[in-house]
């Protein structure tokens, strides 16, 4: 639920390599490029945003490049000020702020978000550089169908200024988590990781946008098998049901 203010766009991209079992064009439904394929399996997203929502846009373009059979159906987000909400509202998706400073309680803010979600009857809540602290009754609501993105090799460095940290520390290697959200912060069954070395010279900066760079590539994956019903969770851990490999570097 937490992040850094990076800047970076897709400079990893190009190198990022995931070995995966079957996303093959062969698998992928027919679809009319730049529409996700409206059938009646068609899973329904809701996209929460506190910023400029580069991982929203990388989610809502893979979802139409690769014919997933889901649809963004509403961008959120707590701050009326979130750069995310005009890219949303100019491609005809449902945009709309729920501004916390309107809430002094945490727990009235959270109910007036689940209201402003529920009113798009999602299959699957995605936050993308949300923000806020969600409350435990919050997160419980959309257990199993609440994912996160969070810009550190979890269970390291929850939290904020998650790349400054692991510079302190001197990790070798970061990277960013794909989890299931629980009521514990930064914290939940693991969908996916991207791994990126830490380089010499490199400063907050330079590793954040390295990272958020593999962001846009593992968290439209993740989302990818969330709405192909390919993941489930066993005991705290996540089952990829193609057996599909992960490994991003
Ligand atoms: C990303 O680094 C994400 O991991 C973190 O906040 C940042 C959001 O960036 N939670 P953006 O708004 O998606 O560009």
């Amino acid at each position: 639920m937490v992040g850094c203010r990076a800047s970076g766009q897709k400079r990893l991209a190009g190198k990022a390599a995931i070995v995966s079992a079957s996303h093959g064009a062969a698998q992928a439904p027919a679809y009319t490029p730049g529409r996700c394929q409206p059938t009646t399996a068609m899973k329904r997203i809701v996209i929460l945003i506190s910023g400029r929502g580069s991982n929203m846009e990388a989610l809502h373009q893979r979802c139409a490049e690769q014919g997933w059979p889901a649809q963004v159906v509403a961008v959120i987000a707590n701050r009326p000020q979130a750069g995310g909400l005009a890219w949303a509202a100019e491609r005809g998706i449902a945009a709309q702020c729920v501004d916390h400073k309107a809430y002094p309680e945490r727990e009235a803010f959270d109910a007036a978000l689940a209201a402003a979600i529920d009113a798009h009857a999602p299959d699957l809540v995605v936050l993308a550089g949300f923000m806020r602290v969600l409350g435990a009754d919050f997160v419980r609501r959309y257990e199993g169908r609440l994912l996160n993105i969070h810009p550190s090799l979890l269970p390291a460095f929850p939290g904020l200024h998650t790349h400054r940290r692991a510079l302190e520390a001197g990790c070798k290697a970061v990277g960013a988590t794909v989890h299931f959200v629980t009521p514990e912060l930064d914290h939940g069954p693991i969908v996916m990781q991207s791994v990126v070395p830490v380089l010499p010279g490199d400063d907050e900066h330079r590793l954040a946008a390295r990272v958020l760079a593999t962001e846009h590539v593992i968290y439209p994956l993740a989302v990818r098998w969330f709405v192909e019903g390919k993941l489930r969770v066993e005991n705290g851990l996540v089952i990829q049901t193609d057996g599909a490999s992960q490994v991003l570097m």
